[in-house]
């Protein structure tokens, strides 16, 4: 089944303009995990899973659940998910394409009465994006057993606490210490989801079937100097901690761009995140706290990386006039996806005569943390541009179609391996 049909193409484009106008009007495309938005998005995914005729449930980490059961009373279950939350002033796509791609491969099953060996799930996995907590993929560490107290008892910067807001959503934040029993039962986890980059539309492909995704670490930095006088202070007499965090915001570039041609390899490093106290134009910044994002695909390169910045920080702190701390908030190692299932997603693309290459992810997904305990795969359709995190962000329904084909075809080659 092609489900470039134009039943599907208008089901597809339907889900993604409804979603799309749940967003915080002034920001578009807003939906920050727990916010008003974000529940009112969930709950037009609720309904959209029972008019599917699916059984809705919230796991403990607060995943909503569409949960269309076997005829064949088995336990196995192939999970189809993505996310429905967008960072600030994100786009349309970013996961929502996922999401819907699931909802008409779960259409196309109910319509045609196919009886699967196993349970089919659609997953709107909580919080990918990263948030106010400094920590992305709620949902899938939570799953893995990856989400510990630390973690769980960070407050945001209006006072919240990430467990009261899992608790708040449905999930049960003290059950999170282990992996999750259905973990064992999981045949397949598989997600669409747009590039994010160049590649595919650069070279006319239509589907990208992922092998590897890089690490992802992230450091909470914070530099001390002294609030003061801008117009009495001396240039001399300053320690301000601005004019030091834009030394390390320029070593961070150039120490990225200089392991990146090292490596060969994905090596990418971001400083994206700025708060500047007290931000006003008359005063000396006292205190400056950044985020540092830093993808790697060569853990030799991640290592080198540290090692180079925490030894600039350590002379800049012996050097320099003010105090830098620098700290790890979140890790996720790089993962290579499973192999038999890259393969049959290939074969799934070819059959349908869809042009694929095999290719590395450079963005971060929640199924990179579920490869870590379960088979698991997904494949890129090309994006306008290679523009994501942000309101240009842009996929052809068509593109989409053809994914939500390779899709399908996965689910129905899954199928008759697992026959019993
Ligand atoms: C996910 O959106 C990421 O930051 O890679
Ligand atoms: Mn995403
Ligand atoms: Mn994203």
């Amino acid at each position: 089944m092609d489900f470039s049909t134009q039943s599907n193409i208008s089901f597809i484009k339907q889900k993604i303009d409804d979603l799309e106008k749940i967003t915080d009007q002034e920001n578009p495309y807003t939906r920050i995990v727990f916010s008003k938005k974000f529940y009112e998005a969930r709950s037009w995914l609720k309904n959209e899973y029972q008019k599917l005729g699916l059984i809705v449930s919230t796991d403990d980490a607060g995943n909503l659940i569409g949960l269309l059961k076997s005829k064949t009373n088995t336990e196995k279950v192939v999970i189809i998910g993505s996310h429905i939350d967008t960072v600030p002033s994100g786009g349309r796509f970013d996961g929502i394409a996922g999401v819907v791609a699931a909802l008409c491969v779960v259409k196309h099953i109910k319509e045609n009465d196919i009886n699967l060996p196993f349970n089919l799930a659609v997953y709107d996995y909580l919080g990918e994006e990263l948030n106010d907590w400094s920590i992305s993929c709620i949902g899938t560490r939570g799953m893995i057993g990856a989400l510990n107290q630390e973690i769980l008892s960070r407050s945001n910067a209006s006072g919240k606490i990430l467990k009261d807001e899992i608790d708040k959503i449905g999930g049960k934040s003290n059950l999170l210490t282990k992996p999750f029993s259905i973990i064992e039962n999981i045949v397949a986890c598989l997600e669409l989801h747009i590039e994010q980059g160049k590649v595919l539309e650069q070279k006319n492909i239509d589907i990208g079937i992922v092998r590897s995704i890089p690490s992802i670490s992230r450091f909470s930095v914070e530099v001390n100097g002294q609030a003061g006088h801008s117009g009495t202070i001396l240039m001399d007499q300053r320690a301000d901690a601005l004019v030091t965090s834009s030394e390390i915001i320029t070593f961070v570039n150039k120490l990225a761009s200089r392991l990146a041609k090292e490596s060969n390899q994905h090596f990418v490093s971001t400083i994206g995140k700025i708060n500047v106290h007290p931000n006003a134009a008359a005063i000396i910044p006292g205190k400056v706290e950044m985020t540092i994002d830093l993808r790697a695909s060569s853990k030799s390169s991640r290592d080198q990386y540290i090692k180079e910045l925490e030894k600039q920080i350590e002379t800049m702190n012996q050097s320099g006039p003010c105090k830098i701390k620098m700290k790890n908030i979140a890790f996720a190692p790089y993962v290579e996806m499973d192999k038999e299932l890259v393969k049959l997603f290939k074969i799934s693309s070819d059959e349908y005569g869809f042009s694929n290459i095999i290719m590395d992810s450079g963005a971060g997904h929640d199924t990179a943390h579920l490869s870590r305990v379960a088979p698991a795969s997904m494949i890129f359709v090309p994006c306008m541009d290679g523009l994501s995190h942000c309101p240009e962000e842009y996929a052809e329904i068509s593109d989409i179609s053809k994914g939500t084909s390779v899709l399908f075809k996965m689910v129905e080659k899954l199928a008759s391996l697992n026959k019993n």
